[in-house]
């Protein structure tokens, strides 16, 4: 479907102004995106990333991705809101205020993601894509890991990458957004 923008009026990442019926006037660049914010959700334990395991989830810690994350939203003019907690209710929440607004998330429910009905419903009610990651290979893992409650409502599921997941998930948002 084209897209008709009046660019004259929007800078990259700031909202695009729709104009009905006007002719498209040219193609969004591969820097510019229309996606205006992004939500970065992390769960339980996600906060000991880079002591945690090593072998498992890497190095980086979770400040290490946000950065990550935060050079790349800058480069595209998205706003990046990047958290976590230990708290199922706390995902919810915030799944719940991404979808009020419309905006996307990136969520790696950790634990939570192989239990939670809460943040699956919360999920399913959220007017927003939702793209589940995870640093590693879920599949690959004890059989308990292999199984997610997040998978059946989220947008997409990248894994297995490390840190690189989320950046993954990142381009996905902004390519379908462009
Ligand atoms: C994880 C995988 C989960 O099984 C685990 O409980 C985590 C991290 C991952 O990113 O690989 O906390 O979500």
């Amino acid at each position: 479907m084209t897209k008709h923008f009046d660019r004259g009026a929007a800078a990259p990442g700031r909202p695009l102004r729709f104009e009905s019926g006007c002719v498209t006037q040219r193609a969004l660049l591969a820097t510019e995106t229309v996606m205006n914010t992004v939500h970065v959700l992390n769960g339980p334990n996600l906060n000991l990333l880079g002591t945690r395991e090593p072998e498992t989830y890497g190095n980086a810690t979770l400040a290490d991705i946000e950065e990550r994350l935060s050079v790349l939203c800058k480069r595209s003019g998205t706003t990046l809101h990047f958290r976590q907690s230990n708290h199922e209710g706390d995902l919810v929440t915030w799944v719940q205020e991404a979808g009020r607004l419309g905006e996307p998330v990136i969520l790696n429910a950790g634990a939570y993601s192989h239990t939670s009905i809460a943040i699956h419903d919360a999920i399913k009610a959220a007017k927003t894509k939702v793209i589940e990651v995870h640093l590693s290979n879920i599949h690959a893992r004890e059989q308990f890991r292999q199984k997610s409650l997040i998978s059946p409502v989220a947008r997409g599921v990248i894994f297995g990458f490390g840190a690189l997941s989320y950046v993954l998930a990142l381009e996905a948002l902004l390519t379908e957004a462009a």
